[in-house]
């Protein structure tokens, strides 16, 4: 569903980059097959790629070297457009996800967008935010909403979109215990591929059949979360 080929990218442009491991790739040679349905955890400590690797996936970040395909479509400008309707992201902020001056109208966006009827749109609106407990803040302005809310309707703003995989950047990040409590059962009754970077490795434990390990741009472990978590030598090696 989604393989990386011996992927690197960086941030300069390939252009200006001679010698791109000299100037430093943001990710490095990384390969993965995450087959349909799997449920990934990307762990890594700050700076360690995660972001990168989401806006690789998104054919945002441009690549240096390798290939990523999705669904067996190699990712390239042609089939971007065919790829992003697979895709859906949650981003780790939710004040860039949703921008509206109501909740609905970030639903909708997307839905209308596609060329859907308003009708359709409107009725698939009001079933993602009931699906998520917040029908009732519809109406309201997401920048009024509580961190926990927000990032609910955000969910909702990218399930509308019914996406086959779904990559969620730091989806407890800012949120009290009991949104993330709220956050993580959603997200764990989601029947989908997922990819969730994140820091909590207990969240990760509980969602996750397998966790990916990134340091410093390199892939340096793929396994069971219980058993590379519990490995305390290696996750200090990892800076976990
Ligand atoms: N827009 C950018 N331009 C240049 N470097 C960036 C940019 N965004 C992130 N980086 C660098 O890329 C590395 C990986 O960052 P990121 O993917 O955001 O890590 P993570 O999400 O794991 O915290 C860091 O060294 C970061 O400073
Ligand atoms: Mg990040």
């Amino acid at each position: 569903m989604v393989r990386l080929v011996q992927v690197s990218a960086s941030y300069q442009p390939a252009a200006t980059t001679a010698s791109v491991a000299a100037t430093g790739c943001v990710l490095d040679n990384i390969s993965f097959h995450i087959e349909k349905g799997e449920s990934v955890a990307i762990i890594g400590a700050n700076g360690a790629g995660k972001t990168s690797l989401f806006l690789a996936l998104a054919g945002i970040l441009p690549l240096t070297h390798g290939a990523i395909f999705i669904d067996g479509i190699a990712l390239s400008k042609r089939a971007i457009k065919s790829i992003r309707r697979k895709i859906g992201f949650v981003f780790q902020n939710p004040d860039d996800q949703l921008f509206m001056s109501r909740v609905y109208d970030d639903i909708l966006f997307g839905l209308l967008n596609m060329g859907i009827s308003e009708e359709d749109a409107q009725s698939r609106a009001q079933e993602a935010l009931a699906k998520l407990g917040v029908g009732h803040l519809a109406g309201r302005s997401p920048f009024r909403l509580s961190g926990g809310e927000k990032r609910l309707c955000a969910l909702a703003a990218t399930l509308v979109m019914e996406p086959e995989i779904v990559f969620f950047d730091e989806p407890t990040a800012f949120l009290d215990p009991k949104s993330q409590r709220m956050a993580s059962a959603v997200i764990q009754a989601l029947p989908l591929t997922k990819l969730i970077a994140t820091h909590d490795l207990a969240f990760a434990r509980t969602l996750c059949d397998r966790a990916l390990i990134l340091r410093s741009g390199s892939l340096v472990a793929d396994g069971d979360p219980a058993t590379l978590f519990d490995d305390a030598e290696n996750m200090s090696r990892w800076g976990l």
